[in-house]
């Protein structure tokens, strides 16, 4: 293979779930950028005006506002994004949103966990990503070829006291079922990874991580002693998505400034 071509991604066609905001915006944005033509979906409706200022630039980006836990709705933007290109080569199941307080906190104990709150995270976070997983693979496998990316996070790889129950236990599962379903979609040439985030600046938990005492919580807590930035997961997004990847698949790769490394 030409070194220069690793990376190579132009004319593909993408899909990104909560593409609006944060880690899904700069997955779209470096994908866009390396010559993809993506799908930007998103519950927020800022999503299509985004999606048109990218039109373009490189690659060419639609906006799409849908509810991904809406199994009809998800099925029916996956089949367009397929029909607007022909094909479907890399989709990012990145949708998600963190679940409050974590279990040392009197709002985040095992007691206080309404069955609400439970199901609502655990539709988003797990079974909408089984959903889209389901669809790419639909797609992908007739053509013998494709790039699944989900966000999972490095809360789900150990306990972490700073997230809820429903959000360490549905990142927990996405992991699995990455490295599960990596083990039916290789035999077609589908290969699925997982990104797993540590604390990243973003809107997450209605803003939480922007607040300079939780920022200074999970920067003391990092190795490299401060939160990351959404432009830190494009590196990783753009070799999943490529043929530099090409014999990586059902493996969760953290980008957490090595939280990870050390508990
Ligand atoms: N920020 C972090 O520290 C961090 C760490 C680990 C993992 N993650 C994961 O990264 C992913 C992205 O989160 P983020 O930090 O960028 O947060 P964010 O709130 O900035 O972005 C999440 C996006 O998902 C969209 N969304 C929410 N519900 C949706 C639905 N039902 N249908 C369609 N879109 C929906 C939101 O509108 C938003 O644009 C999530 O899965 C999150 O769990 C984040």
């Amino acid at each position: 293979m030409n070194d220069g071509s690793l990376f190579d991604i132009r004319g593909q066609s993408a899909v990104v779930t909560g593409a609006a905001n944060g880690i899904g915006r700069a997955m779209a944005e470096i994908l866009l950028a390396n010559g993809a033509d993506v799908t930007m979906v998103d519950i927020d409706d800022a999503v299509v005006a985004l999606a048109r200022e990218h039109d373009g630039r490189s690659g060419k980006a639609r906006g799409v506002v849908a509810d991904v836990t809406d199994t009809a709705e998800l099925g029916e933007v996956m089949a367009q994004a397929h029909a607007w290109q022909g094909r479907l080569d890399i989709v990012c199941a990145n949708a998600g949103k963190g679940s409050g307080a974590g279990p040392l906190h009197p709002a985040g104990e095992l007691a206080a966990v309404s069955p609400e709150e439970w199901s609502g995270i655990v539709n988003l976070n797990l079974t909408s990503v089984f959903h889209t997983i389901q669809l790419a693979a639909k797609y992908m496998r007739p053509q013998k070829s494709g790039r699944i990316i989900v966000t999972s996070s490095v809360a789900g790889l150990r306990g972490e006291t700073m997230v809820g129950y429903a959000y360490a236990a549905t990142k927990a599962a996405t992991a699995n079922l990455v490295r599960q379903s990596a083990v039916e979609l290789s035999r077609h040439n589908v290969l699925i990874n997982a990104i797993a985030p540590g604390p990243i600046r973003t809107d997450i938990g209605n803003g939480r991580l922007r607040e300079a005492e939780v920022e200074r919580a999970f920067a003391a807590r990092t190795p490299l002693g401060r939160i990351g930035e959404p432009e830190e997961i494009k590196g990783v997004t753009l070799l999943l998505a490529s043929a530099a990847s090409s014999y990586i698949t059902g493996t969760v790769i953290p980008v957490d400034g090595g939280c990870n490394a050390c508990g």
